[in-house]
Formats: C-alpha cells, sequence, structure tokens
C-alpha cells in the first residue's frame, strides 16, 4: 500500500510542502530503516527479517514502523518518526499502512497508549503468551514494564 500527503516544513505564514510517501520497505532499504530504529532506540536483532513499512520525503526515510510475526499473533513494533518530522501525521499513516495489510488481530506493547487509541487499539483483555515472555526477557530491560500497556487492534475494525 501506499499513501501519499504532503507534509510542511516551516509552520508559521511560509509554507514549504513536501510530498510523503508511506510505503513497504524494499529489502534495499533495510540498512537505513535498521539505522533510523537505532537513532531512535527501536532497533532489535533480526528485524531485517520483518515487515516494515517507511515514510519518505524526498528520497529520506523519516519514519518506520513494523509488523512481527509470532507463532501466537501479530505485533505491531519500532514505530518512530525522526524528531524533525513529527507532530505532521507520518506516525499515525504509517501505522494505518502497517494495519491495512493484515486482515488478524494486531498486538503491541507500549507506554503511549493515548497514540494508538486514536488509532483503534484497545486494552487486549487476553495477553499473548508471546507477550508474557517477552516482558521477562531482555526485550524489555531497561523499561518499567508496569508503564507498558498491551493493546489490541481487533480485526473487525
Ligand atoms: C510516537 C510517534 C511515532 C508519533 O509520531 P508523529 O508523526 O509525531 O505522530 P502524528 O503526528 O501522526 O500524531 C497523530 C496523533 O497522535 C497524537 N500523538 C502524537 N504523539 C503522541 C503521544 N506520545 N501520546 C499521545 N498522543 C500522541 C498527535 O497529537 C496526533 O493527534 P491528533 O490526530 O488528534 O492531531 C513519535 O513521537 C516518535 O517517534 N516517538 C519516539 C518513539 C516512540 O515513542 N514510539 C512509540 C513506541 S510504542
Amino acid at each position: 500500500m501506499i499513501q501519499r500527503g504532503l507534509m510542511h516544513d516551516r509552520p508559521g505564514k511560509e509554507y514549504n510542502y513536501r510530498l510523503m510517501l508511506v510505503r513497504k520497505a524494499r529489502p534495499e532499504d533495510m540498512n537505513k530503516v535498521a539505522a533510523l530504529a537505532a537513532r531512535l532506540g527501536l532497533d532489535y536483532p533480526g528485524m531485517e527479517s520483518d515487515d516494515f513499512w517507511v515514510a519518505e520525503t524526498d528520497g529520506e526515510i523519516v519514519g518506520l514502523v513494523g509488523l512481527k510475526t509470532h507463532p501466537d499473533c501479530l505485533e505491531l513494533c519500532s514505530l518512530g518518526v525522526g524528531e524533525p518530522r513529527r507532530g505532521r501525521g507520518t506516525g499515525a499513516a504509517l501505522v494505518r499502512a502497517a494495519l491495512a495489510s493484515a486482515d488478524t488481530d494486531i498486538f503491541l506493547g507500549t507506554t503511549t497508549p493515548g497514540f494508538f487509541t486514536k488509532l483503534g487499539f484497545e486494552p487486549a483483555a487476553a495477553v499473548p503468551e508471546t507477550f508474557r515472555l517477552k516482558r521477562l526477557g531482555p526485550w524489555c530491560e531497561g523499561c518499567d514494564v508496569s508503564k507498558c500497556s498491551i493493546m489490541v487492534r481487533k480485526r473487525s475494525r
């Protein structure tokens, strides 16, 4: 899926509109995707094997989100937008593109549930085993898991 939108550079009287493209990442994008993820603290081992969507402006990848397939669920992960590009709808566009690709429930763990509620996620009544185990392992090291909400976007939405 490809979404196109306009993003402006400078709030104020003069606007410099740029085309923003949200699209599925291609294998040749993955080095840049991993580099941006690392810059934002969202990288993880083996991420090259997962599906990613990117937001691109002037040929530069400015945002990313991943969909990871676990044995018991699909997980939305590594959502991030470069700091200069935040607040322009890029994060929401990335999530919508990833959601549109799947016709099954999608789970995530987040410390910013408010962002995802606007996009159709709700607190998960039943947490997949994958998330229970993740919380015990290195994935959640350094995070306060009591601040992490497990949410789900139900397939019917
Ligand atoms: C979270 C993040 C991806 C948002 O990206 P963005 O491009 O700035 O977000 P958008 O402009 O698409 O915002 C969409 C909506 O969510 C709201 N929003 C943005 N960040 C939010 C947050 N942290 N908490 C709650 N709502 C938030 C916006 O105000 C906007 O609301 P509106 O539709 O009512 O105007 C970005 O701030 C980021 O990369 N943060 C660092 C990494 C991170 O925290 N990732 C999520 C981990 S689970």
